[in-house]
């Protein structure tokens, strides 16, 4: 029994639909702290979670909130490149004074003496600050981001580290590969993508000529590395979460075919801004400090992804 309070920010999004499901399998009490912009009441209903509609750039009630919860898992951000090129503003105040407020409510937590903080907090970051990178993504090479996505997650990331320098806080920075799975209906993302298309008989748009590489992460097998993390004792670390395959978005095409029994025509459009030509990352900090392996190959976890997306479309 973890009867651990655990508040998950974005709890009502993608990632945040899954693990809350995970952590309530656990025993956590499970809070969810989401302003709804992307994230949907649907994909909580029924579950046993206390739900705080608010956003992360108010600080007065995260600090009243995150006073009670002894981990914090802050999912909650502008989630993609094409946001941050559209208004680069919001998806600095979001991803950077969002995750400072989130880090500057832990340490009042922390400091006041009817405070339960004593856990972790799990930043979800991205291989975007890499960005120009070599392949494989691993935690020693130095950050070259390409979009301003990249350099929100980048700040965040440091925030967090200098946090733990500064005032011991428990932070860990998870580096999110291509994630994919249930609960991504409004997703923009590849697979959520391909996937919507051929439930609504919609051609596949491509961008660019298909041969750029991902590294494709299952969301369960992911939420496992963040179960792993609340309990891992090497904190004030960034640890890559992907699957070390490296996969062209021409193989994903083919690979969405063959599971959903579909010839849908694929449209090819222009390569976007700021999208990194190759990533995979290296996994092996994860495996030997987490003691996480990811467990669902891609075309299982394509198989599960499109049958969720076949009954909630
Ligand atoms: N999905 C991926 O492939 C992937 C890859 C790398 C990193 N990540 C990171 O993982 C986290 C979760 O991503 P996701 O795919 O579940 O995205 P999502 O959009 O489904 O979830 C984000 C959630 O945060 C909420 N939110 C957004 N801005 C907020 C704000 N200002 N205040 C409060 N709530 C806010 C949204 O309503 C939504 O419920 C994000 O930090 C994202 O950058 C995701």
């Amino acid at each position: 029994m973890k009867n651990i309070s655990v508040l998950v920010t974005g709890g009502a999004g993608f990632i945040g639909a899954n693990l809350v499901r995970m952590l309530l399998k656990l025993d956590y009490k499970v809070t969810v702290f989401d302003n709804f912009s992307t994230g949907r009441y649907a994909y909580l209903e029924g579950l046993p979670v206390d739900i705080v509609e608010g956003d992360v750039l108010d600080r007065d009630l995260l600090v009243e909130v995150i006073r009670s919860h002894q981990s914090i898992i802050h999912l909650a951000a502008q989630t993609g490149v094409p946001g941050s090129l559209i208004d680069p503003y919001q998806d600095c105040e979001a991803n950077v004074v969002g995750t400072l407020n989130v880090l500057e409510a832990c340490r009042a937590a922390k400091d006041s003496s009817d405070t339960k903080m004593s856990q972790k907090i799990i930043f979800a970051s991205s291989n975007a600050p890499l960005g120009r990178q070599i392949p494989p993504a691993s935690e020693d090479k130095a950050p070259l981001p390409v979009s301003p996505y990249g350099a929100s997650k980048l700040a965040a990331e440091a925030y967090c580290l200098a946090y733990y320098g500064s005032w011991g806080l428990n932070t860990i920075v998870l580096r999110f590969g291509n994630v994919y799975g249930p609960f991504s209906e409004h997703k923009g993302s590849v697979v959520a993508e391909f996937f919507k298309a051929i439930c609504n008989n919609n051609v596949i748009t491509m961008h660019g000529d298909g041969e750029q590489t991902r590294d494709f992460v299952y969301v369960a097998d992911l939420c496992r590395s963040v179960l792993l993390a609340l309990d891992c004792d090497e904190v004030g670390e960034v640890y890559q979460i992907a699957t070390g395959i490296e996969t062209s978005i021409n193989r994903l095409v083919e690979m969405v075919q063959d599971v959903s029994g579909s010839d849908t025509s694929i449209y090819k459009a222009p390569t976007r801004h700021g999208d990194v030509r190759k990533n995979y990352s290296m996994i092996v900090k994860a495996r030997d400090m987490l003691g996480w392996d990811p467990e669902v190959n891609l075309d299982l976890g394509l198989r599960k992804t499109y049958e969720w997306f076949v009954n909630y479309t």
